[in-house]
């Protein structure tokens, strides 16, 4: 089977690593994919967001099934452009990932169904946004813009000052352009936040699994937000209670509610969850695999990745069992310096060999230049792996297998994972 996977981010390469595992695979392409996916399969020059572009590649190159690993694309319409193309495509139509696409409509959707989440009111006027939000106390809210914002879209403002900055630059100075044409106040929640993952194939939910991921660059969870620079899995505070309780309230009840809304879900459903006093509640939605959380789930998963895929797009996922392993596993980022502000690229980096006998070291900000020298090519630029009995083993592997891997201006995160030790 010919399989062509679009992204080019280190969830890429981990779905990529499990993808050529599989015994029905032959050929692989990534849509750009990059130094650590070109060891695994084809690179094709597409970007992601090329939608035209990514169809003929399907078609000129007898692709049997296309994954999709970023959100844009599924956003924008993909699963219907394939589609309509007698192409199948693994990730939900353009309808079901509103679910990510818009914050607002998720938000009317869980509030319509009584699936637990923050209460949040929209707003397109910051005059009445400003009104509502005076009328309560300081520091309460969060401030949403409605649309895709590169993870950047959510504020949590501690005063009446700052909240005030968010909602004028967001509705007046459109500081996410469409994405800020509306907002969302929400209710600002409190307690630990996990991430949970299942395949979803209308009303069928697969096995879930959890993961917990960091976003800020600093250690203690101080400075700015990032794309994820750590994850790990499982989370400390998982019991098989707390699983059931999130699938009966929110798994389930969301895939049910967008059969309802004639937005039937096919492929990975991500719920953004914290567990708050009252019980676990949606921070968000997202409609793929997380990033960096997907390399910790990635070998986590006894099945073949493929055949769960098949079954999903082919509507078979309810006599496909999904098995989950207990093993745990840790996540760590090596980012370069300046990440997530501006950064050089360019750097040589050493010492990946050594690293994979840690770990499993996965490529995210690299490319291969001319002469074979493997180099710095983005803000995360790679990061390692590690795997064990406890969270403990597999944090002490994947501090190893970063400890032999060299870059001018290499930075990581000394603490992923040892909250859950
Ligand atoms: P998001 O982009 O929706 O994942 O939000 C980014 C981060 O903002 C989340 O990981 C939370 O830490 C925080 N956040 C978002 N919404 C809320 C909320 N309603 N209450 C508290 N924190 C929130
Ligand atoms: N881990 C955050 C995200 O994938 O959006």
């Amino acid at each position: 089977m010919r399989v062509l996977l679009i992204g080019s981010g280190g969830r890429e390469h981990a779905v990529a690593w499990k993808l050529v595992q599989s015994q029905k695979i032959t050929k692989l392409i990534i849509a750009p994919g990059n130094a650590g996916t070109a060891e695994l399969g084809e690179n094709v020059p597409v970007k992601t967001e090329d939608l035209d572009g990514l169809l003929a590649i399907a078609k000129t190159r007898s692709i049997d099934l296309t994954i999709v690993g970023p959100e844009q694309p599924l956003i924008d319409g993909i699963a219907e452009l394939f589609e309509r193309h007698g192409l199948r495509i693994f990730g939900p139509s353009k309808n079901a990932a509103r679910i990510e696409g818009s914050k607002i409509w998720s938000n009317d959707l869980m509030s319509k169904y009584g699936i637990p989440t923050a209460d949040s009111v929209a707003f397109s006027d910051s005059t009445k946004a400003m009104e509502y939000a005076l009328a309560r106390p300081e520091g309460s809210l969060v401030v949403k813009a409605d649309g895709p914002a590169a993870g950047k879209g959510v504020l949590l403002p501690d005063t009446y000052e700052e909240l005030e900055i968010a909602v004028v630059g967001m509705l007046d100075g459109a500081s996410f352009g469409k994405s800020s044409s509306r907002l969302l106040l929400a209710e600002r929640m409190s307690g630990p936040e996990v991430s949970v993952f299942a395949f979803l194939d209308g009303e069928t939910v697969s096995k879930e699994i959890a993961a917990c991921d960091y976003k800020r660059i600093g250690e203690g969870d101080t400075g700015l937000n990032t794309g994820g620079v750590g994850a790990y899995s499982p989370p400390e505070f998982w019991t098989s209670e707390l699983a059931a309780r999130i699938r009966a309230e929110i798994l389930e009840p969301t895939a049910r509610a967008l059969v309802a809304e004639d937005s039937a879900y096919s492929g990975i459903l991500y719920a953004g969850l914290m567990i708050t006093s009252t019980g676990p509640r949606v921070i968000e939605f997202n409609c793929r695999l997380g990033d960096p959380e997907c390399q910790v789930l990635m070998p986590k998963l006894k099945n073949d990745f493929l055949e769960i895929c098949l079954a999903v797009v082919e509507g078979r996922l309810a006599q496909q069992k999904v098995i989950w392993s207990d093993l745990a596993c840790t996540f760590v980022v090596m980012t370069s310096d300046g990440y997530p502000g501006n950064y050089e690229t360019g750097a040589e980096i050493t010492g990946i060999r050594k690293a994979s006998e840690h770990g499993l070291v996965v490529h995210a900000g690299t490319s291969i230049q001319s002469d074979g020298t493997l180099i710095t090519d983005g803000g995360r630029v790679l990061g390692v792996v590690g795997s064990g009995e406890t969270i403990r083993d597999s944090l002490i592997a994947a501090y190893a297998g970063v400890g032999k891997i060299g870059f001018k201006g290499a930075r990581y995160r000394r603490d992923i994972a040892e909250r859950a030790v």
